[in-house]
């Protein structure tokens, strides 16, 4: 069976459910996570924190020798947050760093988290189908390519989705999991299954589509963005500012059609009518992209961005994202969905444990 023709089912009353061949097959203890970058350590962090076992691959050698203390700098953040009850120090020894794919063969799942790059994700997908079983699932933490395309000339394309994690992967309840056209419902279930074992708050895409829900939400935001400072109608502050102080003030809140439940409908009708054909409808990256990545800017990584930092305040943005990161999660949690499932997962359980020693 396909994922589109039973996916109504699976968002709905099938996740969850206990049964035998079904979803909570795989509260598995063996993870795996190719490429220990930015997303890869937090993806591990993650999956250590909620009682994983994480075999982990990286095929650069200093980022392979880094790996582990960037992983143990992400578990002393959660257990100074009290979202941890061990020793971080104790979890991080189940964890295992190589360049040897071989020992990805007990995993239950693998996470794919190296460059968003076709033909690298095709190559590393190979290797990991090579050393796993037929029925490990196999997740990519691909920004924008649609699994079915990841699945093509694979061995075992139905085990193939795409599992896409926002940074900081140990810390957000976002999860979008995403079918292909090849893969089968119940690799989708095991895996939505894991997230809410995870914490998470998952949203499922019946068929794949390039950028998924919130990067082309998100990629439409950023083009118009661009369009209004590029035309010299606002400033990057006041953009920036304008965009924080209001979808940034309720999006933690509600998504967009709950808000307009909240606000009134018919005016966004009215408004839609007029500023549609307004819109910027370009298809090229914009020229001030263009112009800083040229120059070489990575954005707080490297202190060069659309701002300028010194290093120390670009050590200390990062910073403070991690711990806004803490308090969104906190008042998310504080207004959850009222009629969705809360998570029972681990770091969920651990958010009580939290609250409790407030
Ligand atoms: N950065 C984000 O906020 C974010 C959010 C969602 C999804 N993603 C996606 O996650 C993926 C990883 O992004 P990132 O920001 O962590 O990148 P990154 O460059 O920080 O990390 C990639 C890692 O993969 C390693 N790698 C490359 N080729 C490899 C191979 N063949 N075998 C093993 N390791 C290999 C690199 O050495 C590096 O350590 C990308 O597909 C990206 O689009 C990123």
């Amino acid at each position: 069976m396909k994922a589109g023709r039973k996916s109504r089912r699976l968002g709905q009353s099938s996740v969850g459910r206990r049964s035998g061949d079904g979803p909570h097959n795989l509260i598995c203890a063996n993870a795996g996570v190719v490429g220990m970058g930015l997303m890869g350590s937090s993806i591990a962090a993650c999956l250590l924190a909620a009682g994983h076992t994480v075999t982990a691959i990286e095929a650069d050698p200093a980022r392979r020798t880094g790996a582990p203390r960037q992983v143990l700098s992400l578990l002393e953040g959660l257990r100074k947050e009290r979202l941890l009850r061990l020793q971080p120090r104790e979890i991080l020894r189940r964890m295992s760093v190589s360049e040897d794919y071989s020992t990805l063969r007990l995993s239950r799942i693998v996470i794919e988290s190296i460059a968003e790059d076709l033909s690298v994700k095709r190559d590393v997908i190979r290797k990991i189908e090579e050393a796993v079983s037929p029925e490990t699932i196999i997740g990519s933490n691909t920004s924008a390519l649609p699994p079915t395309v990841l699945q093509q000339g694979a061995l075992h394309p139905e085990r193939i989705l795409g599992i896409h994690w926002a940074e900081p992967a140990h810390i957000t309840r976002f999860m979008e999991i995403i079918c292909g056209k090849d893969t089968q419902l119940v690799y989708a279930e095991r895996a939505f299954a894991l997230a809410r074992q995870l914490g998470k708050e998952p949203s499922l895409l019946h068929k794949d589509i390039r950028g998924f829900i919130t990067n082309r939400v998100m990629y439409a935001m950023l083009r118009e963005a661009f369009y209004l400072v590029e035309s010299g109608i606002a400033s990057i502050a006041d953009v920036d500012r304008s965009l924080r102080n209001d979808l940034g003030y309720w999006i933690t809140f509600v998504g967009p059609f709950r808000f307009m439940d909240l606000t009134g409908i018919p005016a966004y009708c009215a408004v839609m009518r007029d500023l549609l054909p307004d819109l910027d409808r370009s298809t090229q990256v914009p020229a001030l992209m263009e112009r800083l990545v040229k120059s070489g800017a990575k954005g707080i990584a490297n202190a060069r961005g659309f701002y300028d930092y010194t290093p120390a305040q670009a050590k200390r943005w990062g910073k403070r994202f991690l711990e806004f990161s803490y308090d969104v999660r906190a008042l998310a949690r504080k207004y959850a969905e009222e009629d969705g499932e809360i998570a029972p997962g681990t770091l969920a359980t651990t958010d009580k444990h939290r609250d409790s020693q407030k």
